[in-house]
């Protein structure tokens, strides 16, 4: 992500994002087995309402937050419009970095 864009968006939500942002070299082919394992459960189908992969229209708004506030919410779970998101998915064994390939692998697929 640009320095610009990062920074726009620390400015915007989430200041204390830019240490994942930093260290945010994702890797989407490693994700998609924790998408697999971890995300498919409600992200395939839309259960539960959540954006379903591959859904352009579902997730170019959701998209534009940048991959770092997106990993950022998956971390700690959140409630945005249509539902609720338990935090990692619900499988507090997850890393950060693990969440964070998965966002980057579901964002590759979904734009
Ligand atoms: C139990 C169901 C469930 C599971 C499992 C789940 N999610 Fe979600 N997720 C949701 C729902 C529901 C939403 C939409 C909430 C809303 O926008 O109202 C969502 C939204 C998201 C978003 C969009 C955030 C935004 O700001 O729009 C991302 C990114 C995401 N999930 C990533 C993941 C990842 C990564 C995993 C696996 C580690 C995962 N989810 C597992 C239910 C789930």
């Amino acid at each position: 992500m640009s320095r610009f864009l990062s920074t726009a968006l620390c400015a915007l939500f989430f200041c204390s994002m830019t240490s994942i942002d930093a260290k945010a070299a994702t890797d989407a082919k490693a994700g998609k087995a924790i998408y697999d394992t971890n995300c498919a459960a409600c992200h395939k189908d839309g259960v539960m309402n959540a954006p379903k992969l591959g859904d352009k229209a579902a997730w170019t708004p959701r998209i534009k937050q940048g991959i770092a506030v997106l990993t950022k919410k998956s971390i700690t779970g959140f409630t945005g419009k249509v539902g609720t998101m338990m935090p990692r998915g619900g499988n507090p064994k997850l890393t950060d970095a693990q969440i964070g390939d998965a966002v980057a692998y579901i964002v590759q697929a979904s734009k």
